[in-house]
C-alpha cells in the first residue's frame, strides 16, 4: 500500500525505519530495559517511555462524525498546553524518547506555538510526527512545518471526493485542503528538504470504502510520499457507556472483511502500557488514545514528572490486568488491534 519510489529514500525518511537517526547509547540501553519488561510481562518497567503523544490542545475546527472530540462526546474540558509545560515534559523524556506526536484529540495546527514545540523536540533528538486535518495549513504554516524540521506529517482526509469529504470531515474544505497539500509539497521541494515525510490517510468507513482506488490515484496526483488506510475504532467513553453511534459508520461490505487484515495490525500483545503513554493538555497521563474520557488517569505529569507515574500502583495494576488477559481492562475491549 506504499507508493514505491526510491526504496532507500523511503527507509531513510520513514521515522520508524529511520530510527537509527535518533539512537544514542542511553536510548538503546533504555529500549533494552523496556523490551525486557515487556517480554517478561514485568509490571515494573525500568526503562522510561520510548514514544509519547503530548496533546497540545483538544480544540478543533472540524466535527468529524467518528471522533469524540469533533462530536463532543468526551466530557473533558477543552484547553491548551503552554509551550513552557511542553518543554518541561520534553526535557524529562527526550534522553529516552524516539518519537513524539504533539496531538491526541484535537487539531494541533491550531496551537499558536506548535512550530516552536516541534523545533524544540526535534532539536532534542526526538522525531516529531504530526497528524492534522490540514485545513489550517496555509502557505505560511506549511513553510513553518518544513523549517521546524518536522519528520512526518499525516494528513487525515478520509475521502477521495468532495461529497464524501463533507460527510466525514464536516467543517472542512476539500478543495482548499488539496491546495494546501500541493503548496506544502511545493515548499518542501523548493527548500530541497527531505522532511516532513507526507502521508495522506483514510479511515475506512461505510461511505468511503468504494473510494480506495481513487484515493491511491489522488496520492499520486498530489505527489505525497505515501497513502495509508486505517481502521475505524469504536469509541470507549467509560465503563458503563457502550458504543453510542459508531455502528453505522463501520464498513459493512464483504469486501471490508477481506481488506481488513491487511490494514489492521494484529497485535494481541499490546505494548503501549510498557512503551509509551498519552499526556493530555492539562498534564493528565492516560495509557492510550482510546481513553477518550480519561477513565484510567495514572497521574499528572506536572506533579513530579513522568518517572513518578510510570511505575506507580495504578500503572502497575493496569499492566498486571493486561498481562492476565489482553481484554481484561474494559478500555481495551474496543481496541481495533484485537480481533
Ligand atoms: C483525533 S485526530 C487528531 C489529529 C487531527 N485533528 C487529525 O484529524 O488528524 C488523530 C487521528 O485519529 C483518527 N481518528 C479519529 N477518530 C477515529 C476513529 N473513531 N477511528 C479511527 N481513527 C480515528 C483521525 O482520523 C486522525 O488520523
Ligand atoms: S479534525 Fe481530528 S480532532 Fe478534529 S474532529 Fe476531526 S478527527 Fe477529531
Amino acid at each position: 500500500m506504499r507508493k514505491k519510489t526510491n526504496y532507500f529514500d523511503y527507509l531513510f525518511r520513514d521515522p520508524l525505519t529511520g530510527f537509527p537517526r535518533h539512537h544514542t547509547p542511553r536510548k538503546i540501553f533504555n529500549l533494552l530495559l523496556n523490551q525486557i519488561a515487556k517480554l517478561f510481562g514485568l509490571t515494573y518497567v525500568l526503562g522510561m517511555p520510548i514514544h509519547m503523544n503530548i496533546e497540545v490542545n483538544n480544540t478543533c475546527d472540524l466535527r468529524c462524525p467518528m471522533c469524540s472530540s469533533g462530536q463532543k462526546y468526551s466530557r473533558r474540558k477543552r484547553g491548551l498546553m503552554s509551550y513552557e509545560n511542553f518543554t518541561k515534559i520534553v526535557d524529562e523524556v527526550s534522553p529516552y524518547l524516539y518519537k513524539i506526536g504533539p496531538f491526541n484529540l484535537g487539531e494541533p495546527l491550531l496551537h499558536k506555538d506548535i512550530f516552536k514545540m516541534i523545533r524544540y523536540a526535534q532539536a532534542k533528538n526526538v522525531a516529531v510526527i504530526v497528524s492534522t486535518n490540514g485545513n489550517a495549513m496555509d502557505a505560511v504554516k506549511a513553510e513553518q512545518l518544513v523549517d521546524a524540521g518536522l519528520e512526518e506529517l499525516i494528513i487525515s482526509m478520509d475521502a477521495a471526493t468532495e461529497h464524501t469529504y463533507q460527510q466525514n470531515r464536516p467543517g472542512g474544505n476539500f478543495e482548499q485542503l488539496l491546495k494546501n497539500i500541493r503548496t506544502l509539497m511545493g515548499i518542501r521541494a523548493k527548500k530541497k528538504s527531505r522532511f516532513p515525510f507526507v502521508i495522506i490517510n483514510m479511515i475506512l468507513m461505510d461511505n468511503n470504502i468504494v473510494e480506495m482506488d481513487e484515493f491511491v490515484k489522488l496520492a499520486k496526483t498530489l505527489g505525497v510520499d505515501k497513502y495509508n488506510f486505517s481502521t475505524y475504532w469504536e469509541m470507549y467513553l467509560g465503563d458503563s457507556v457502550k458504543e453510542k453511534h459508531t455502528g453505522k459508520l463501520k464498513p459493512k461490505s464483504e469486501e471490508y472483511k477481506n481488506i481488513m487484515p491487511s490494514v489492521m495490525r494484529v497485535d494481541n500483545r499490546c505494548s503501549w502500557a510498557w512503551s509509551g503513554c498519552i499526556i493530555s493538555w492539562d498534564g493528565t497521563v492516560i495509557p492510550c488514545c482510546f481513553d477518550y474520557n480519561e477513565t484510567y488517569r495514572l497521574g499528572n505529569v506536572f506533579e513530579g514528572g513522568i518517572r513518578k507515574i510510570w511505575n506507580n500502583e495504578r500503572y502497575r495494576g493496569l499492566r498486571h490486568l493486561i498481562r492476565q488477559g489482553r481484554l481484561n481492562p474494559p478500555l481495551c475491549r474496543n481496541c481495533p488491534r484485537v480481533f
